[in-house]
């Protein structure tokens, strides 16, 4: 089954309270999954989460969410998926030591703010993919980042390639309110270990500010839909 992850646009209001923010979020994610559950060809309700907030398969569809500021995902799949998004921006330096270790920063070309938002949106994936919290972050590990990970400073040839990945023809239209985005599937996926699994993460980027990862199993094509 093609995977259509769906990624959606929040906007944005500086003055607005925390609560109301994060409520407005948690609707567009929501608006995301029922745009991404109609591409899927899954059924528009029945998305239903366990009381610490997991999801809980609809049927034979796992599904998973995720909402930050000014952006919003969502992603269906007929086996267990995961998806985060993340805004690129500088954090505490200290960060890098809890989000990853020296031999992952190496592969991801050293300890840079792209470099640590690509690992950490791949691992939220794939805890989220298991329903596990951060509690096991130290378990998840970068073997392979996708064949793009050179290195990660802004306009260098990954960024660009996240950006830049083939677009459907019929997308190209700007009265659509939305674009396709298809991607080819296992050359694009970095690989990562949690516990003894080796799962899939696919990445994408959305401007150079937004960064997305899915996270399955096994190989699957990949149809990203920006909704604008
Ligand atoms: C789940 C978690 C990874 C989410 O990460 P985040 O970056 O803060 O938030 P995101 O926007 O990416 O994802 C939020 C969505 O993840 C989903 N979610 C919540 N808990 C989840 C879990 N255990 N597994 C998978 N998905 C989960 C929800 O749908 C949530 O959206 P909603 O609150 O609007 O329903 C993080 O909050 C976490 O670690 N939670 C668990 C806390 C924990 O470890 N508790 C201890 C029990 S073991």
């Amino acid at each position: 089954m093609t995977l259509y992850p769906v990624l959606i646009e929040v906007p944005h209001d500086e003055n607005e309270p925390p609560l109301q923010r994060m409520k407005k979020q948690r609707g567009y994610a929501r608006r995301a999954l029922r745009r991404c559950a109609e591409l899927s060809g899954a059924p528009s309700n029945g998305w239903s989460q366990q009381k610490g907030g997991a999801p809980i398969p609809n049927g034979k569809f796992y599904w998973s969410i995720s909402h930050t500021r000014g952006l919003a995902a969502a992603v269906v799949a007929m086996q267990p998926v995961g998806i985060d998004v993340e805004r690129i921006r500088e954090r505490r330096v200290d960060l890098f030591d809890e989000v990853g270790r020296g031999e992952e920063w190496s592969l991801l070309g050293g300890r840079t703010w792209f470099a640590f938002f690509y690992l950490w949106t791949a691992k939220e994936a794939v805890l989220k993919a298991n329903s596990l919290g951060i509690g096991h972050l130290d378990q998840c590990r970068l073997i392979e980042p996708d064949r793009n990970a050179r290195s990660f400073n802004k306009g260098d040839p990954l960024v660009s390639s996240l950006l830049n990945h083939p677009t459907r023809s019929d997308a190209q239209d700007q009265r659509r309110s939305e674009s396709a985005m298809v991607d080819a599937f296992s050359p694009c996926a970095s690989k990562l270990v949690f516990y003894d699994a080796t799962w899939l993460v696919w990445h994408r980027m959305m401007t150079t500010d937004f960064i997305a990862a899915v996270a399955t199993r096994n190989p699957t094509p990949i149809e990203w839909t920006r909704v604008f």
